[in-house]
């Protein structure tokens, strides 16, 4: 942001932000702030565009006069929260008690010394991104990853290469 007038600023900020969102935030406006509006927020501005960029975040922190620790604290608290765009493929691992009995962690330590990105990230060409999450209700094929909306399972460290490359494969096909 290059300039101190206010009104540049929110015009800025408004520009950055999903248009449902600015009137949210202008919705709340003097209204004491809490942690639920600012998750909504976030939540709004996720919802649209997939992630919450550093711009969004800034944008959030200036109309919502909210201080940017604050509004990236929450963004990188709560796991749901994405920071980077989705990859074409999203991989959830599930850990689950079941799947994590049987071996669910160490699934997880291949799928990032392959793709080497860890949760929460995305690879930098953009096929994968990589979360956790609770049981899958699949628990008879624990340990289970579910890749987009294919459930694997059991999954063994070993076969993790494999089902990767099926996704890379699928991508790359005409
Ligand atoms: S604990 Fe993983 S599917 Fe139920």
């Amino acid at each position: 942001m290059t300039t101190d007038n206010w009104t540049e600023i929110q015009q800025a900020c408004a520009a950055a932000l999903p248009a449902n969102v600015v009137q949210f935030i202008a919705s709340k406006r003097g209204l004491p702030h809490s942690n639920s509006h600012l998750i909504a927020i976030l939540h709004m501005v996720q919802d649209a565009e997939g992630y919450l960029s550093q711009e969004q975040m800034n944008a959030v922190s200036q109309l919502a006069q909210i201080p940017l620790a604050k509004v990236t604290g929450v963004a990188t608290f709560y796991h749901y929260f994405r920071l980077q765009p989705r990859g074409k493929h999203m991989i959830n691992l599930c850990l689950g008690t079941a799947c994590y009995v049987k071996g669910a962690d160490k699934i997880g330590q291949r799928i990032m010394a392959e793709l080497g990105i860890h949760f929460g990230e995305t690879t930098k060409d953009g096929q994968f991104s990589l979360e956790s999450t609770r049981c899958l209700g699949t628990c008879g094929l624990a340990p289970v990853v579910m890749i987009d909306d294919q459930v694997h399972g059991p999954v063994t460290p070993g076969e993790v290469s494999v089902i990767l490359e099926q996704y890379v494969k699928k991508t790359k096909a005409p």
